[in-house]
């Protein structure tokens, strides 16, 4: 009896051992982060304990780095006097901005926090902020990527997270431990001067880059090295002013704003984004950094975002100077306060921590409301390890392994250009002729590299990496058999017209580069989306010296080359493509690449007509280049589209699709399936379709590679309100997939929003 009951009760508890064993450590691991945590939040209670007000507030406080540098400028020469009245005398905890060597990047850094750790009262390390929106752009050794524009049209998440984690490592090595990136705006308006700092016009596509980027950057931990925290930016509604202009009113529906505009922001904060930058402009009349609904009850309730909320930069005085939305910076500094403001990028003043000091003695602002910030601040620096690593070593050298970065960013640019035309001159492969290059781009690195390349118009020629390629140098070490002959174009003369059609009549093959010059924010301002008529004429003398013309656009948005484009034999959208920018469109041009980037916004056919794929059923689609659109040297085919069923009956049930994609052509390539879904009737109106799903794959020539996808209802077949509550309706829906439409059915009982 004892022996049976024993072996019987042995087997009745050996599933609960097993099933201890398993979850012990897990528990064991949560208990040791929430002492962590807990630990983290005594300590920051003891330190806001001894915290005076204006102590407090200086860490709510971000000046840029022109207010204390010897010469006023982002240069990285400390002016101690005025860096210690910024942190001994006014507190303020964080700084932002500069460019220069790494090496100067270290000293000035390390000079910083050792004043402020060890001349400064409480001895707390400081929040240091810089733009490196695509690679570690304000070093003069940095590795320049491809702009994000750009590289979205890879549609390649693992491509974006080796980009996040290459600009991770040259910026954590220099002491710098806050990066005000990625932009999560979407870029819908091909006017918006700040559509290449996004990724693109899809609500799907910007989340799911934009929070592998966030991942990846937040959790590169480098030994004696703190931690890099990310910043979504600007919350909300910034890339959509119906002027097109930079900072102009937008006018956002709610139902828009939340179907659009916050996907990619919640995905950002599900991805656990450590802070948000607010949009400087104004939408449906309130300008943002007031605005209690979309920081506090959206971004904050709505949205669960408890990082950093940033102003951007001198955005509360502009409330006053560029809204008139407050009688002064007093008043304004009130408003952002009760909006949700934790930080404000004052760059400048040291008036936000007087006006705020004095609203909490006016009994306007509660010394725990400063707390709720400075609480969050303390956070984010206990996090990033800057208690415990505050000075950086100065052998950077040994975590920056250059040649490896500068791989990844020729495999970034080359899997991100985009073949838009292709009438079967290209790839130029095995070539020895004469190749004649010319256009504003082809012997430029700036304008590859594009704005905010060490300074924030982008630098000149000799501040450029001297060891990069321009493209006349790329073309001639991919065509060593061939002769590159380059013409100037500067002005275009009846001279010059001459000297181009004798030149042209030696050559095999035109290579010409249209698009734009550099510009950033509000400077690149333009009524007029076409090409500027220097290039247009330039582009019409290739044309009619009656040889083949490759054009390759270096630009920051869609300009118009429709009328232009039919004479065209081939078309690269390449838009900033960085530091190896040249190399990858040499290697495309030669078929050493081979193309794979699609559209990751709309390029339109006519001027004002701007239009993306998401478009009601009642609005014309008449891009030039539809969002989606990429060439590519192989042949992809579509075969059996598989559906585990046609009919949803309840909410709990999905539906299991997949197609195979076979390689029909003679080279290697990689396909992006693109998952679209269409809701045929709502309520509210409905877009003709939306991006569900997308998945890049490398195929070999006669391979045969399947592409799955999960339907949910929840998260693909319902909509947004206004309010931003899920609707879910029943009805038929469209899977388009390659050359697929396949109909299903949601039929559900009940049908009460999630
Ligand atoms: C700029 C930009 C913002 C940037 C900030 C700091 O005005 O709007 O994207 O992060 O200032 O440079």
């Amino acid at each position: 009896m004892n022996n049976m009951f024993i072996n019987t009760g042995y087997k009745n508890i050996l599933p609960f051992v097993r099933l201890g064993v398993l979850i012990l450590p897990i528990l064991l691991l949560l208990y040791s982060c929430q002492e962590k945590r807990s630990e983290t939040d005594r300590k920051i209670d003891e330190l806001m304990s001894k915290m005076t007000l204006d102590e407090k507030i200086g860490q709510m406080t971000q000046i840029c780095f022109s207010t204390i540098t010897h010469d006023g400028t982002k240069s990285l020469k400390l002016h101690p006097d005025s860096f210690r009245s910024a942190v001994i005398n006014h507190h303020v905890g964080s700084f932002l901005s500069g460019t220069g060597s790494a090496r100067e990047w270290i000293v000035f850094i390390n000079e910083m926090q050792k004043i402020a750790v060890e001349e400064s009262r409480l001895g707390i390390p400081l929040l240091i902020g810089i733009d490196h929106i695509h690679g570690a752009n304000y070093v003069n050794e940095g590795t320049f990527l491809p702009h994000n524009l750009t590289l979205s049209c890879s549609f390649d998440t693992l491509l974006v997270s080796k980009c996040a984690e290459i600009t991770a490592i040259e910026t954590i090595g220099l002491g710098i431990n806050w990066n005000f990136s990625p932009v999560l705006d979407l870029g819908k308006n091909p006017y918006w001067p700040r559509l290449y700092e996004t990724y693109g016009e899809d609500p799907l596509v910007c989340g799911k880059l934009g929070s592998a980027y966030i991942k990846t950057m937040q959790k590169i931990n480098i030994k004696n090295y703190s931690r890099l925290a990310a910043c979504g930016k600007h919350f909300i509604g910034y890339s959509d002013p119906k002027s097109g202009w930079d900072r102009t009113p937008a006018e956002i529906p709610g139902q828009i704003l939340y179907e659009q505009h916050i996907v990619p922001f919640e995905m950002g904060i599900d991805a656990g984004v450590e802070s948000i930058m607010i949009n400087s402009g104004e939408v449906n009349g309130i300008p943002v950094h007031t605005s209690k609904q979309l920081l506090t009850h959206v971004l904050q309730k709505q949205l669960g975002f408890e990082g950093i909320i940033i102003t951007d930069i001198k955005d509360i005085m502009k409330v006053v100077e560029m809204h008139s939305g407050a009688k002064n910076e007093k008043e304004a500094t009130l408003m952002a306060i009760e909006a949700g403001v934790d930080v404000s990028m004052a760059c400048n003043s040291y008036d936000f921590i007087r006006y705020v000091r004095e609203l909490i003695k006016e009994g306007n602002i509660t010394e725990e409301r400063i707390d709720h910030s400075v609480k969050k601040v303390l956070k984010l620096k206990y996090k990033l390890g800057l208690f415990e690593q505050t000075y950086m070593k100065e052998h950077y050298d040994t975590v920056y392994r250059k040649q490896t970065h500068l791989q990844i960013a020729q495999k970034a640019a080359g899997e991100s250009i985009v073949l838009l035309k292709n009438t079967g001159i290209l790839p130029l492969k095995d070539f020895n002729g004469t190749i004649l290059l010319t256009g504003f781009a082809s012997n430029s690195k700036r304008l590859l590299n594009g704005s905010w390349t060490l300074e924030w118009q982008g630098a000149e020629e000799r501040r450029q990496p001297r060891d990069m390629y321009t493209l006349k140098t790329a073309l001639a070490e991919e065509f060593p058999g061939s002769q590159i002959i380059h013409f100037i174009n500067d002005t275009i003369t009846t001279d010059k017209k001459r000297q181009f059609r004798a030149m042209a009549r030696q050559c095999d093959v035109i290579v010409v580069t249209a698009g734009e010059e550099l510009y950033s924010e509000f400077k690149g301002n333009i009524p007029n989306l076409k090409l500027d008529k220097t290039q247009q004429d330039w582009l019409k003398m290739t044309i009619n010296a009656d040889k083949p013309v490759v054009l390759i656009l270096i630009e920051g948005r869609p300009r118009i080359i429709t009328g232009l484009e039919k004479d065209m034999k081939a078309i690269i959208f390449a838009g900033y493509p960085g530091v190896m920018g040249a190399n990858a469109i040499a290697g495309i041009l030669s078929g050493r690449i081979n193309p794979s980037g699609k559209l990751s916004f709309t390029y339109p056919r006519h001027v004002h007509h701007n239009v993306p794929y998401y478009h009601k059923i009642s609005e014309e689609y008449i891009p030039l280049y539809p969002f989606g659109h990429g060439l590519s040297y192989s042949t992809f085919k579509y075969n059996h589209l598989q559906m585990n069923d046609t009919l949803i009956k309840h909410k709990r049930e999905k539906i299991d699709v997949s197609v195979e994609v076979s390689n029909t052509g003679s080279i290697e390539g990689k396909e992006t399936v693109l998952w679209y879904i269409s809701d045929l009737t709502g309520r509210i109106t409905r877009p003709v379709k939306k991006l569900a799903h997308f998945e890049k794959k490398h195929i070999k020539p006669g391979e045969k590679v399947l592409f799955n996808f999960t339907i949910i209802p929840e998260q693909h077949l319902t909509y947004p309100n206004r309010h931003g509550n899920k609707i879910l309706e029943n009805g038929k829906f469209v899977l388009r997939v390659g050359p697929y439409e396949k109909c299903f059915v949601m039929d559900l009982e009940d049908t009460s929003t999630y």
